[in-house]
């Protein structure tokens, strides 16, 4: 009889990891911080149970918890206090991402700090931009943006990760950052950001709904292809240091796409509804969540990306040290 016998190499665990093709390592994963103004506050966001608001006398603690489990990159976010049309809480010096920047750097310098460069949480009405009559106006957002990314780079950021979807975001930010000086520090761009209802949970969590419309005229039609490597080109041609897929778990195509064509590093960002599904799942009982979480990163990982941000980094890296 010719067949294969392809269970050979399945017969024991020391055969099966002898073969494995994709790790999942704690260093793979970017966790995702919110900070708000306040004192002592640490509230659950009620979609998304195990992610907190946190105020700045608590975030010693979950930056030093989070060093401990050997994670070596957070993403911070912001909630402010107070929102305007122009979002100028984002690029204030003072701004609650600017000094949860100076802090987390002060008290663990060598933690790589991303911060999320947006305007949504800071603006009145939710949208990533500047709005003239119902529309995000692009180039006038350009400069706020990039006003918004030097001063992260002043707080001590290590790498500006631009999320507002803006034509043309990543030539403003790098020439915004080189005239500042900040020559050195990368730019993560959300290169391929669909208009997705997975991200429902986070905009709970930073209050940045939309007050009316959509997003649907700067983030991407979940139904293209071709769109995201004319996004993902464009990014790289402005001088983009890494390139990111957002979401995730549905767009696993697009991340092995950009991943065979372009030499950058490629970022899968699992978000928020990713999150609470897999959460409302497992407090059912209806799922086994270590297991099915480890599942879907290291598919990510086989998919092309070579970092997650996941709201599970935590976890991941508790089970991931139980498991050796
Ligand atoms: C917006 C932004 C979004 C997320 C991070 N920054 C999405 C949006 O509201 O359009 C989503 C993250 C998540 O869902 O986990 N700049």
């Amino acid at each position: 009889m010719n067949f294969q016998r392809h269970r050979r190499l399945r017969r024991t665990d020391s055969m099966r990891s002898l073969v494995r093709e994709t790790h999942l390592h704690v260093s793979d994963f970017i966790y995702p911080l919110f900070f708000v103004e306040g004192e002592n506050v640490k509230n659950e966001v009620p979609s998304m149970p195990g992610v907190y608001h946190l105020s700045l006398d608590l975030l010693e603690e979950e930056v030093k918890e989070v060093v401990s489990l050997g994670i070596q990159s957070i993403i911070v976010f912001g909630v402010p206090d107070q929102k305007d049309d122009c979002g100028s809480s984002a690029y204030d010096h003072n701004g609650i991402v600017q000094k949860a920047i100076r802090q987390i750097k002060e008290i663990a310098p060598s933690l790589t700090v991303i911060a999320d460069t947006c305007l949504c949480q800071f603006t009145d009405h939710g949208h990533c931009g500047v709005i003239e009559n119902g529309y995000v106006v692009n180039d006038e957002t350009l400069k706020l943006l990039a006003k918004t990314a030097v001063s992260q780079a002043e707080a001590g950021a290590d790498i500006i990760a631009p999320s507002n979807m803006m034509d043309g975001f990543v030539a403003a930010i790098r020439q915004g950052l080189d005239e500042a000086g900040y020559t050195e520090i990368p730019i993560m761009s959300y290169a391929v950001k669909y208009a997705s209802s997975f991200y429902g949970p986070f905009r709970d969590a930073a209050h940045s709904t939309p007050q009316f419309g959509d997003r649907k005229t700067y983030q991407m039609d979940p139904a293209n292809r071709l769109e995201a490597l004319r996004e993902a080109e464009s990014d790289i041609a402005e001088g983009a240091d890494f390139l990111m897929v957002k979401p995730a778990l549905s767009y696993l195509d697009i991340l092995r796409e950009l991943k065979d064509r372009y030499p950058l590093p490629l970022v899968a960002y699992n978000v928020s509804g990713e999150y609470s599904m897999i959460k409302a799942a497992a407090i059912n009982g209806w799922v086994d969540e270590k297991s099915i979480v480890l599942e879907k990163l290291i598919s990510m990982k086989r998919a092309g990306a070579d970092l997650i941000i996941t709201y599970f980094a935590k976890d991941a890296a508790r089970w991931l040290k139980d498991n050796q």
